[in-house]
């Protein structure tokens, strides 16, 4: 199933591609996929240059993937055990330069995410990023150390039919996507101004 974006203006095919499955078919992902797909994320932009991400990378059937799957919520667990890689974004949350906590870190770190999310359109993959995780249990099963944050989990993989999810999961993966409209967005000269642009 595809669930492409319905736009109003064109943008890049592979953004228009990118979706958030829930169902991934038991394909393994390509090491060299996997290498590119991380190289994209290093070459992300970032404030000072810190390069606050760091990935620690599950494969189906490994400790780390096993640990990843423990940390994640039950809802999250339901669909996520599909999925042949899971990953932990983990943030640095303070400057190499100062020691001074990096204000934008997360940010960061999402726009890393962002970058590798293209890079595995690209090669034919499907990012389902999550935030239903416990932090806490990652940081212990893990042993992350201060100065670090667990952000996010993220399943890369084959997209694959909503029959092979359970319960009310294949209707969730059916329903339409949605977007607010661009003048709760774009402002001009005030905030919650819509924009003149479109
Ligand atoms: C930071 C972040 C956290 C998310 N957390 C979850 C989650 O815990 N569980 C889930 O099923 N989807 C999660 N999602 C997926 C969003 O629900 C999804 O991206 C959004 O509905 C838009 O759909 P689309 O990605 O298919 O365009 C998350 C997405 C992001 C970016």
């Amino acid at each position: 199933m595809d669930k492409p974006a319905i736009t109003k203006y064109d943008i890049h095919p592979l953004l228009n591609k990118r979706w958030s499955p829930r169902s991934f078919l038991e394909k393994p992902v390509d090491k060299a996929a996997l290498q590119r797909i991380f190289e994209a994320a290093r070459w992300a932009p970032s404030s000072f240059n810190e390069q606050p991400w760091r990935f620690i990378v599950g494969i189906k059937g490994d400790k780390t993937w096993g640990k990843v799957m423990e940390a994640l919520a039950d809802f999250n667990q339901k669909w996520a055990k599909l999925a042949p890689v899971l990953v932990l974004s983990v943030g640095k949350t303070l400057s190499s330069k100062n020691n001074k906590s990096n204000k934008v870190f997360k940010y960061d770190v999402g726009q890393g995410v962002a970058h590798l999310t293209f890079q595995a359109t690209e090669e034919g993959l499907f990012v389902h990023q999550m935030g239903g995780f416990s932090p806490e249990k990652a940081r212990e099963l893990f042993d992350i150390p201060d100065g670090y944050e667990p952000l996010t989990v993220f399943a890369i993989g084959h997209k694959g039919e909503p029959d092979l999810l359970d319960g009310d999961f294949p209707e969730m993966e059916k329903a339409p996507r949605e977007r607010k409209e661009m003048d709760e967005l774009i402002f001009e000269e005030k905030f919650g101004n819509p924009s003149g642009l479109f």
